[in-house]
């Protein structure tokens, strides 16, 4: 994809409504009842079938739109994936969707999720502000086409310089471990300049594992907001057991579930590190590797009950001074 044609920010450079050709919306019936109609040609269609055109390795789907940026896939397998993580998370946080202080007296006008995925945070957002509009992006169009009406979904690249046609009072991220090159430049500091004074900023994301991924990230996430700008930046840390390990029967079932989350994603995630950075066949990887990071002992350790480990789920939240 070398030209931004039809991108959904060159769509938007006159400031006007975005084009209806990125939304989800857009199934393979209505494509077709666009090609019809005669508008295969345009330019914003031709992208618009492209980024539904998803490489394939081993096995396994993996986004369009700017191939190769994220490396895990977007198929069926790592959407379920995604449901398992959500719903860990959900429970952890005790079914707080959001912890920026909106609430039904004082709904944001306007909300934007990043790497939104499958899209589950911002149609929840949507469902239970049904007067705000929601704007949510991500590399792959992997999101429902049945959602509330006030929620949108755009492809897009979000570690580009954004261009909205109007600011928000709500920009979000949540589990966008090895996402950015630099959360603080691509992200933070765009999400300051994007949102109205007043607005907040918030961030739902996990320790180490995006250390690893993304360095400066996560466990700086605190720093990082008071250094764009964002004041009255509070900060909620909650440990997310890896397995079942717990006696307490709701974080036995909060760990089951990130057992089975982490064992789903780990394959799909290693497989294109591995292999694409030390050159090593899939084989390889899943078994001969150094006995500490072949996968078939990974997993193993993963779901032994005997490690207590966790890891920290750290949320944070700020708002771009009035003045
Ligand atoms: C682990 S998923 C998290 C999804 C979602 N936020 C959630 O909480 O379920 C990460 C998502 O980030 C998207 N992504 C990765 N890099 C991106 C980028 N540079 N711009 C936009 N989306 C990106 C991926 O396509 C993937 O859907």
């Amino acid at each position: 994809m070398d030209s931004p044609c039809g991108s959904p920010n060159s769509d938007r450079q006159d400031g006007g409504e975005f084009q209806f050709t990125f939304e989800s919306l857009i199934t393979s019936s209505t494509r077709s009842i666009l090609e019809s109609l005669g508008v295969e040609g345009s330019c914003s269609v031709s992208l618009t079938e492209s980024v539904f055109d998803f490489p394939q390795e081993f096995g396994r789907t993996f986004h369009a739109y700017k191939a190769g940026l994220y490396l895990f896939p977007n198929d069926d397998i790592e959407q379920d994936r995604l449901a398992i993580q959500t719903e860990a998370i959900e429970r952890l946080c005790s079914g707080k969707v959001h912890f920026a202080p909106f609430s039904d007296k004082n709904p944001p006008r306007n909300v934007l999720d990043l790497a939104t995925g499958t899209g589950d945070w911002a149609i929840q957002i949507g469902e239970m502000f049904p007067s705000t509009k929601v704007i949510a992006t991500d590399l792959s169009p992997i999101q429902p086409t049945l959602v509330p009406p006030n929620v949108h979904f755009y492809i897009e690249d979000s570690s580009e310089r954004w261009i909205y046609s109007e600011r928000f009072d709500y920009i979000h991220t949540r589990g966008t471990a090895g996402c950015w090159q630099s959360f603080e430049k691509d992200i933070a500091a765009q999400a300051f300049e994007w949102l109205y004074p007043g607005g907040y900023f918030e961030s739902v994301e996990l320790d180490n594992y995006t250390g690893l991924l993304c360095s400066g990230s996560p466990p700086a996430l605190k720093d990082i907001y008071r250094r764009v700008g964002f004041e009255d930046v509070h900060e909620l840390i909650l440990p997310m057991p890896m397995n079942g390990w717990p006696d307490d029967p709701m974080l036995k079932r909060i760990g089951g579930l990130w057992e089975r989350n982490f064992l789903s994603g780990l394959s799909g995630m290693t497989l294109s590190i591995f292999t694409r950075v030390f050159e090593l066949s899939p084989e390889d990887v899943e078994a001969c590797m150094a006995p500490a990071v072949a996968l078939i002992n990974v997993r193993r350790e993963l779901s032994d009950l005997n490690v207590h480990a966790y890891m920290n789920l750290r949320i944070v939240w700020g708002r771009k001074p009035v003045a």
